[in-house]
């Protein structure tokens, strides 16, 4: 091998060696991009449940002991939206964990849903209401910028509302829910049904015949969309 062969392949090594660093760093790079990309929505979500976790904006900020901003999966199949916390939410922070949540579940199971897996849970305002009395209008409108956001990151294939007050504030109509529930209602772009709200149901049970229909109507919006 000649001393100028020799050289020649020194200089080859040392471009592919450079190429290999350019190209390596162009890698991490573009890692970084896409790391950045898929963490937005979380990283934006978590956002909202800080400002939640501060926020004074309506008079139920006085009693409560935790903030329940909602949990579940980003992009769910389905998101349900209840009322506003009750005692056993206020205590620990999470959705629906007290007896109606459990029934919750329940319903879930029964189409093959499961809240860990493929639905959110969230509720129109984020602080228990003393004596879990109904919301009042400016407490639920003060909160539904939360809700709104949390929609748009969390874009759910279908929204199910729990109950009276859930559904009218979604819909913009004013009828109980009894008129309300048994269609399919569009929030922003989202299919939504409407059921009663699982304390109810507990309550009067003869209200489950009409929760199972929305649940396959909710089923069918899913198999459709
Ligand atoms: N009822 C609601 O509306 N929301 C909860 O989180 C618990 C009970
Ligand atoms: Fe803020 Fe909503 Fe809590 Fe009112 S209910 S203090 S608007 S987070």
């Amino acid at each position: 091998m000649s001393t100028q062969n020799s050289l020649n392949d020194l200089v080859k090594l040392f471009n592919l060696i450079e190429d290999y660093y350019e190209e390596g760093f162009h890698r991490r790079h573009s890692d970084v991009e896409l790391a950045e990309q898929m963490a937005g929505p979380e990283d934006q979500f978590l956002e909202i449940n800080n400002e939640i976790s501060s926020c004074r904006k309506c008079g139920l900020f006085k009693e409560r002991n935790n903030t329940v901003p909602g949990e579940g999966v980003i992009n769910p199949l389905v998101m349900l939206i209840g009322e506003g916390p009750g005692a056993d939410e206020d205590r620990t922070g999470k959705p629906f964990v007290g007896r109606a949540g459990k029934y919750l579940d329940s319903w879930l199971m029964a189409i093959d849903l499961d809240r860990r897996k493929n639905c959110f849970i969230g509720n129109i305002v984020k602080c228990r209401p003393p004596d879990n009395r109904d919301p009042l209008p400016e407490e639920s409108s003060a909160c539904l910028p939360y809700l709104q956001r949390q929609i748009s990151f969390i874009r759910p294939k279908a929204i199910m509302t729990l109950g009276r007050i859930a559904t009218q504030i979604l819909t913009g109509e004013k009828s109980g829910i009894g008129a309300l529930r048994g269609r399919i209602y569009s929030y922003q772009g989202i299919p939504l049904a409407p059921t009663y709200h699982p304390s109810a149901v507990l309550r009067n049970i003869s209200l489950r015949a009409s929760v199972w229909q929305d649940l396959q109507k909710l089923r069918s919006v899913l198999q459709n969309g």
